[in-house]
């Protein structure tokens, strides 16, 4: 049986995603509307999703990622920045 389907952490929550979801997906998914919290303090998130604008910044693992070029993978530990 092929699996389509994992389980990941966001923000100390379960989150079931299936395969090929990146992590700024999975975070809209799970219903945050924010990645991080900018110098001024304003919510930012995933803007163009491709890499270039850098609002999608979150912990993956312990590390800073670009949520939208990050592909989810069983038990990766997903934290938004505050
Ligand atoms: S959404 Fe722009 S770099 Fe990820």
């Amino acid at each position: 049986m092929t699996k389509t389907a994992l389980v990941l952490q966001v923000n100390g929550s379960d989150l079931t995603v299936a395969l090929g979801t990146t992590v700024a997906a999975a975070l809209a998914l799970s219903g945050l509307t924010a990645t991080r919290t900018s110098v001024n303090g304003e919510p930012r998130s995933a803007v163009c999703g491709m890499g270039i604008c850098q609002e999608c910044r979150v912990h993956v693992d312990g590390r800073v990622r670009l949520g939208c070029q990050t592909l989810c993978a069983p038990g990766m530990v997903v934290e938004s920045m505050p």
